[in-house]
């Protein structure tokens, strides 16, 4: 079970869900959620007490941006103009670079509960130059909980054009601890994102037949994990975007992925208006931090990041992330918890 909130933190509740919200990152640090029999459990992976969110490296529940996911050696060009980020120790950049949106300490907007949830916003100013990207933009995190349904919701503006691509990096465990592998995940995709050994995409878009990324039928996440595919290779598992499939005309929002977990019975249904999903597997938890429910190994969680595909400023084929001034950017995202 999740400790106390710390005194900034602020709790959504309905008579399902409880929900905790830090303005550090914009971080969702604690969802509690009924299993079959009604039992409330931590269906996040956090730090075991308030120090670690400020010592975590693997932005756990992070709002993640100027731009989540990787841009090869933090480098574009717009209008003919070059622009060098902030890289990280692989030479490229990684959500937004050092010291971003995950790191800051966000502005509370309004907090209101109600019987059936409530909602919180929270904003933020990047300025211009910010880890080397043009343009001063404000950006809002809508958190809104309506009995099982938790909607994310990201805008932005800016006074340059700049690109934007914001996304909520949890770390799910339906179970609470242990391992992840035997929770059976859909991702409704027809095609995802190859990466090279730097974990950059190649500039394809590959179909996911006959490869472990065919998660269109419900998947143990430890099926495929050992097979040797040379893409799970690389990453150490899955951290990859998947494409996901066209949504039925007229829906706002696509059917992204389900996540459920056998043993309590929880399901994670989540929906988008988002074109990819990062399924990332947790690669890289070593187990030397200590969490709400002991240490977390590779494979003890997972996140499901909505979002525009990664390089996208450097892969003109991708669908394009610049913002421009008069725009607003918009991303929504849906989270179901139920119990099947
Ligand atoms: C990335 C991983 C990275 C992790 C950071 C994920 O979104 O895809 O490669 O290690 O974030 O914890």
């Amino acid at each position: 079970m999740s400790e106390q909130p710390s005194p900034d933190e602020l709790v959504l509740s309905s008579a399902t869900l409880r929900v905790t919200i830090s303005p550090f990152g914009a971080r969702v640090t604690s969802v509690l959620a009924p299993d079959r029999d009604g039992r409330q459990g931590e269906v996040t992976v956090g730090p075991a007490d308030a120090r670690g969110w400020l010592d975590d490296v693997a932005y756990l529940g992070a709002s993640v941006g100027r731009v989540a996911n990787r841009i090869r050696h933090g480098h574009f060009s717009l209008d003919g103009v070059e622009h060098q980020l902030a890289t990280g120790p692989d030479g490229h950049t990684l959500h937004g670079g050092p010291g971003s949106f995950d790191r800051r300490a966000w502005t509370v907007r309004s907090h209101t509960e109600r019987p059936a949830g409530g909602e919180v916003e929270l904003a933020l100013v990047s300025p211009d130059g910010d880890n080397g990207f043009p343009g001063r933009v404000e950006v809002t995190a809508g958190y809104v909980l309506d009995g099982d349904l938790l909607t994310i919701t990201y805008r932005a503006t800016t006074d340059r054009t700049t690109p934007v691509n914001v996304t909520n990096h949890t770390y799910w465990n339906l179970a609470g601890t242990g391992s992840v592998e035997g929770h059976l995940v859909t991702v409704h995709a027809g095609r995802y994102v190859p990466v090279d050994e730097d974990l950059l995409p190649t500039g394809e878009l590959a179909p996911v037949d006959r490869t472990p990324f065919d998660l269109r039928q419900a998947t143990p996440i430890g099926r495929h994990l050992r097979d040797g595919h040379p893409q799970l290779l690389r990453a150490q598992g899955y951290d990859h975007t998947l494409v996901l499939d066209e949504p039925v005309t007229g829906e706002a929002l696509r059917p992204a992925a389900r996540l459920h977990d056998p043993a309590s019975g929880r399901t994670l249904t989540i929906t988008t208006d988002q074109p990819g999903i990062q399924f990332y597997s947790g690669n890289f938890l070593d187990g030397s931090v200590r969490y709400r429910g002991g240490a977390a190994r590779q494979g003890d969680a997972v996140c499901l990041e909505t979002q525009y595909f990664p390089d996208s400023v450097n892969q003109p084929q991708f669908p394009e992330i610049w913002l421009s001034p008069g725009e607003v950017y918009e991303s929504r995202t849906e989270l179901r918890l139920s119990v099947e």
